[in-house]
Formats: structure tokens, C-alpha cells, sequence
């Protein structure tokens, strides 16, 4: 400052004097972060609301675990996909279906070895495939994030079944299960935020989701239940008494009957998960397979049982700074009364977003890596 000055003599030879601006510099450079954070979150217009995860507290642990699955695994496909979110497989034909980030459905055959897999681009939807079923007619039913839920024949046409309900758009259509009488179960995991802006549900805290049904018969779209803290997996038991769909920020899977004397009823599946469920598969051999995209921890509590620090989150996403937390993601495996039996993870995992169980294999797919990762099941 002192250089500016025109009539400014030599600098004053260090002394005691010098001691008072350094302490009110640092003084100044502790307080003003302070002080610029307190406006911040003053003038922030996010406000996050309560969310009911009081009883949510702790985890459930399965009796098998491997912490590195990474280790052993395979890639299948790298390079070849990115963002194979949702991973199908046809047993008839042996391909498996994956709905990738730049909107094209592909099929994938794997090989022996997972390497020499062959990938082809079947079908661009235009938008962004999460969740994939097969109907019973050979086609692939397809939650489209952007554009609702999807029919893609056998031959590859696509066609809009239904993109809203009660007169509310859906605006994060996000997996499917289709039962043997022919109707489509689904989740809309938010009417108010879009996929690109899916932090935001989940910082904001309030129930944007619905559980719905379509019914292909009479073309109709009806809410099974709603105000849902982000429906996302869908699996239907193999007796078709129930529908499971798990809410992701509540980190448990509900039940929702469809037959007997239960019908319309909901009940808890499995809660307190290790992780925050994204979709869920049925293998055929009594087990369910529910992807965990990140692994719980005493941070991801805190964070949900506080708005404050939920409004905090938001500011750092503002400015781009909020840092990566999102870890030990992999797979839990429950039976079919949702009792744990096995959990897959890794430390360096995150973004698993699927677990399907074919053959001898774990496939999982992923909301952002460019690869389906493969493990060997023993
Ligand atoms: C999807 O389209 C195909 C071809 O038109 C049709 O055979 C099939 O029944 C449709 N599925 C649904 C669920 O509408």
C-alpha cells in the first residue's frame, strides 16, 4: 500500500509497531470468510426442508461381504458405453441391454473372456435411458429421464407410452418392472427436478416422486402412491403378489401389494441399507439384487438430518465446490423376504447403479463409468 503512495517515505524498519496490521490482517482473513459465508447463506434462496429420517439411523449389515470387489473384477465394453445406467438381459438371445448417457440403448454380447464383448448401438431415444425392462412381446421398455416411459419394439421403433399423470409431467422417469398380466410398474423419482439437476431433489429434501402403473390394455397411467422421497428400482416378487420400489433418500425398499387381500397396501421391504438404493433386479433364484450408488456414512446422515447443512451443500454446489463423497458403492443382495445375505463394495466405487445376477456372473452397470463391471460369483 505504501508503494502507491507518492510521498511515501522508506518503509519503517521492523519493529513492535509492525506486530498490529499483521494481527489485524489475519484477524481480517479469519473473519471475512466468516462473514462472506454468513451473507451467502443469508441471501440463499434454497431452502431444504426435515426429512423424516429419524428412525433411518444405523445399517444393516449382510452375513457375506466382500469390501473389494474391484479386485477380480472385469470390465465389459470399456470405452464402448458411457453411462450404462440400467443393465437387461434377454435369456432367449443372450443380449444384454444397457441405456447409456448419450441416449442410445445398446446391445451387448459378451464374450468369454468379458474383453472380446461385442457392442452395438440399437436405438437412440433422443434423451437419456435409466431404467430398462423386457415386455413380453420382445420389446424393451424403456425410462427415458427426459422423455417419459418408452416402448422400443423387437424392431427397434419407439414409441411414448406416457409422460405424465393427474395432469403432473414427469420430469425423472427413472425404472420399470413388467408383470405377467402385461402392466408396466414405474417410478417418476421427481416431478420437479430433471436428471442433470437431481442434486437438487435430493439437497431440498421434500417428496417429489411418484410409484405409478400402465397399463398397456387401456392405455391408462395411474399413481400408486406419491409423495415418495425418489421412487427409483422397481422388481415385482416372482409370485406376483408384490411390487418393490426403493426410495433412495429414505435408504429403504417398499412393498406395494398387487394381489390378495393386501392389494394397494405398503409396507417396508428392507430399510436401514448400507447405501442409497438406486435400481433392483429379481435373478429368478430367490434372490433380489439392489445397487447402492453410494455407501451410507455419518456424513450422508448428518447431511439428510439437517437442512442447514443441506443449505450449505447447496452454496458449495453454487460455486461448483461441494467434493466428491460418494464412495463404497456396489451391490446388496437380500432374499426374498428382503433378509441380507450378501454385500458387494468397494472403497473406490461409486455410481453403481445396477446389479443384475447372469449365469456366474455379478453385471453391474453405472450412472456414469464407461464400462458394465463383471464379477465372478462364487
Ligand atoms: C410395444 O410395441 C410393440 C410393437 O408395436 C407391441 O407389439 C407391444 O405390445 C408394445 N408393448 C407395449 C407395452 O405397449
Amino acid at each position: 500500500m505504501s508503494e502507491s503512495r507518492t510521498d511515501s517515505p522508506a518503509p519503517p524498519p521492523p519493529s513492535k509497531t509492525s506486530l498490529k496490521p499483521s494481527l489485524a490482517v489475519s484477524l481480517l482473513s479469519i473473519l471475512a470468510p466468516i462473514l462472506a459465508v454468513a451473507i451467502l447463506y443469508r441471501q440463499e434462496p434454497f431452502d431444504p426442508a426435515p426429512l423424516p429420517v429419524h428412525e433411518q439411523s444405523g445399517s444393516v449389515a449382510a452375513p457375506r461381504e466382500n469390501g473389494r470387489m474391484l479386485r477380480g473384477a472385469e470390465m465389459v465394453g470399456a470405452g464402448r458405453m458411457v453411462g450404462p445406467e440400467d443393465v437387461a438381459y434377454d435369456s432367449a438371445s443372450e443380449v444384454i441391454y444397457v441405456g447409456c448417457a448419450d441416449g442410445w440403448v445398446k446391445r451387448v454380447k459378451v464374450g468369454d473372456s468379458g474383453s472380446d464383448s461385442t457392442v452395438e448401438d440399437w436405438v437412440n431415444t433422443g434423451g437419456r435411458p435409466l431404467g430398462l425392462a423386457l415386455g413380453r412381446d420382445g420389446e424393451v421398455i424403456v425410462c427415458d429421464a427426459n422423455k417419459g416411459l418408452l416402448n422400443v419394439s423387437k424392431h427397434g421403433t419407439v414409441e411414448l407410452l406416457t409422460n405424465e399423470a393427474e395432469g403432473l409431467k414427469f420430469k425423472l422417469t427413472d425404472a420399470a418392472a413388467v408383470a405377467r398380466d402385461g402392466t408396466i410398474y414405474f417410478t417418476d423419482a421427481s416431478y420437479k427436478y430433471t436428471l442433470e439437476e437431481v442434486i437438487w431433489d435430493l439437497l431440498e429434501g421434500r417428496p417429489h416422486g411418484r410409484f405409478l402403473s400402465y397399463d398397456p390394455a387401456t392405455k391408462e397411467t395411474k399413481v400408486l402412491a406419491r409423495d415418495l422421497y425418489f421412487p427409483n428400482g422397481v422388481a415385482l416378487s416372482p409370485d406376483q403378489s408384490f411390487v418393490i420400489f426403493c426410495e433412495t433418500v429414505m435408504r429403504w425398499c417398499k412393498r406395494y401389494y398387487i394381489n390378495g387381500e393386501r392389494t394397494g397396501h405398503i409396507d417396508t421391504f428392507i430399510d436401514r441399507l448400507p447405501g442409497y438404493p438406486d435400481n433392483i433386479r429379481y435373478d429368478g433364484e430367490g434372490h433380489y439384487w439392489i445397487a447402492l450408488y453410494t455407501g451410507n456414512s455419518m456424513f450422508n446422515e448428518l447431511l439428510l438430518k439437517y437442512p442447514f447443512i443441506r443449505k450449505g451443500a447447496a452454496i458449495l454446489e453454487r460455486f461448483n465446490r461441494r467434493p466428491a463423497m460418494e464412495k463404497n458403492s456396489g451391490v446388496f443382495q437380500v432374499d426374498l423376504e428382503g433378509k441380507p445375505v450378501a454385500h458387494y463394495y468397494d472403497p473406490q466405487l461409486s455410481f453403481i447403479s445396477s446389479g443384475n445376477k447372469i449365469g456366474e456372473y455379478l453385471y453391474c452397470g453405472s450412472l456414469h463409468q464407461p464400462y458394465i463391471l463383471r464379477l465372478k460369483l462364487d
